[in-house]
């Protein structure tokens, strides 16, 4: 049967979160675009890009969110207090800004793509301060897949997928190795998620 190109059965918001660099905006455009950026900017406020997926025979819809993963920025544009609708609409805010989306920013979320890179130990150390995040403001039914990012640099790696696998286990999270540059797995990482929430 004929179907509209914006028609969806369902609508899941599913939101990206990591440290800074771990590659959140390449997955992102990865999945929506087929893109890649080599020498991508550290995103500032909050972007969303959108893709359907078909799952069993209904059209999943995935609103994706995207963030920076620094905590603290030296370098914000703004310097005042935003409330987090005003701050969504901004094209730029951060400092105050970033913690003021942080509840809009996950409100509704009903999946989540944790991100580390594979090869800076730290990011996966960080994972789970990111899930303590998460978790407090986020329903105890979301889907959460932790995300070893940047697997193409197979001789840097600091984090042995068998940790990362334990840990995944012990917190009771999706796990899967990508790589936004060579498209290993992103297409299933978040699939993955989506079908599941469903
Ligand atoms: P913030 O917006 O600051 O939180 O960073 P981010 O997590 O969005 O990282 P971003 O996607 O901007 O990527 C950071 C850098 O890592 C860029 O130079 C990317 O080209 C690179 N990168 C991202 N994914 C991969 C990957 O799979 N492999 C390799 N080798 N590099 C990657
Ligand atoms: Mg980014």
């Amino acid at each position: 049967a004929y179907r509209a190109d914006d028609d969806y059965d369902y609508l899941f918001k599913v939101v990206l979160i990591g440290d800074s660099g771990v590659g959140k905006s390449n997955l992102l455009s990865r999945f929506t675009r087929n893109e890649f950026s080599l020498e991508s900017k550290s995103t500032i406020g909050v972007e969303f890009a959108t893709r359907s997926i078909r799952v069993e025979d209904k059209i999943v819809k995935a609103q994706i969110w995207d963030t920076a993963g620094q905590e603290s920025y030296d370098t914000c544009p703004i310097s005042v207090t935003l409330d987090a609708w005003t701050c969504l609409k901004a094209s730029t805010c951060c400092v105050i800004g970033y913690r003021a989306i942080t509840s809009a920013y996950y409100r509704g979320a009903v999946g989540a793509l944790l991100v580390y890179d594979v090869t800076r130990r730290v990011t996966f150390e960080n994972v789970q301060r990111w899930l303590k995040e998460l978790r407090d403001h986020t329903d105890a039914s979301i889907v959460i897949m932790l995300v070893g990012n940047k697997a193409d640099l197979r001789h840097l790696f600091a984090v042995s997928t068998d940790d990362a696998k334990d840990f995944a286990e012990r917190e009771k999270t999706y796990f899967m190795e990508t790589s936004a540059l060579e498209s290993t797995n992103v297409e299933d990482a978040f699939t993955e998620v989506l079908a599941q929430i469903y």
